[in-house]
């Protein structure tokens, strides 16, 4: 440990109203199709399966952007100059380290901030990268990015990311929102990462969200676990199927839980009861994927410019830099 403490973590998830995380769900769960909010796959148990996850060899993303960004970070580093890495959904920051190692090579490297919902893993990265990365002070953010960027710490001469295709899982209202209110957490100047997966062939789409070994299954079913510390139900995990479908009109991939049966579940919390039908199903993420123009329409809209478009052989993934003017 040296004298000025090289981590600062933050944790602002407990500040959320309950009262509001409540009338989310309940308002989700009361919707045509069913719904609920894809943030409660990531509790630290679910962080981890997710990790797991890009181990799969059916699961191609993450690999292909590591592969991708180890390509492009000297690229991506030159032309942003940036001293500090902010990651919005830094999870176990693996890829992350691809970058931070283009910055330490020129020298430029002061600041990384992760922001996540898990506080476990972001506590976890921050011990971990100040031993990896002589003079790296590391400020982690717990919170969710949808409600908390406001507490990025000010810093120098930034890169945002938002990698994995992460921001895939958001609804086109809620993404053009997000890249909103980061644009406006950034100075001029500033740049902003964004790595999406692109469109491809249905059945390799379906394939990363199908794996033979449940994994996939075993992640979407943690949500009704974490949701048991929200709001208090007890989910008979075996009551529920996983289903992932590729949407070829939204092109995107819909994750759902499917109701083996019907079921009648009391909700007190929510003053509610829960009828689901047999087969009925709850969509708890959607993952859209990209092309170039999809993916430089948003930015633009929320007033940056793109600046560098990225792609590895295969044209699976696609990493869009922008800069705020
Ligand atoms: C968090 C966006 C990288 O949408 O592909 C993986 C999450 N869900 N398998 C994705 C996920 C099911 C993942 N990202």
């Amino acid at each position: 440990m040296s004298e000025h403490a090289p981590v600062t973590i933050d944790v602002h998830l407990n500040n959320q109203d309950p009262a509001a995380i409540r009338e989310e769900i309940r308002a989700g769960l009361l919707e045509t199709p069913r719904r609920l909010p894809t943030r409660y796959f990531y509790d630290d148990r679910g962080s981890e399966l997710f990790e797991q996850i890009c181990e799969l060899p059916t699961y191609y993303p993450t690999r292909t952007e590591h592969a991708l960004l180890k390509t492009v970070a000297d690229d991506v580093v030159a032309r942003t100059g940036a001293e500090e890495l902010v990651e919005l959904g830094s999870g176990a920051a693996t890829k992350t380290r691809t970058l931070l190692d283009a910055m330490a090579r020129t020298k430029q490297l002061k600041f990384y901030v992760p922001f996540d919902v898990s506080e476990g893993i972001v506590r976890r990265v921050a011990h971990e990268l100040v031993a990896e990365y002589e003079g790296l002070q590391v400020h982690g953010v717990v919170g969710d990015f949808l409600a908390h960027l406001e507490h990025i710490p000010q810093g120098g001469k930034r890169l945002v990311g938002i990698l994995g295709g992460t921001i895939g899982n958001l609804r086109p209202e809620s993404a053009a929102e997000l890249l909103s209110s980061i644009e406006r957490e950034m100075a001029s100047g500033d740049f902003l990462l964004v790595g999406v997966q692109l469109i491809t062939d249905t059945d390799r789409l379906e394939a990363a969200y199908n794996d033979s070994v449940g994994l996939t299954a075993a992640f979407n079913k943690n949500m009704l676990r974490v949701l048991k510390s929200v709001i208090g139900v007890d989910f008979d995990l075996d009551a529920f199927d996983h289903v992932a479908r590729f949407n070829s009109a939204e092109h995107r991939i819909e994750m759902r839980l499917r109701s083996v049966r019907e079921q009648v579940i009391p909700i007190p919390d929510l003053e509610l009861t829960l009828h689901l039908k047999e087969g009925e199903e709850i969509l708890t993420e959607i993952s859209t994927k990209y092309t170039r123009a999809l993916a430089e329409a948003p930015l633009m809209q929320a007033g940056f410019t793109p600046v560098a478009w990225y792609t590895d052989p295969d044209h699976l993934h696609g990493l869009a830099l922008a800069r705020k003017p």
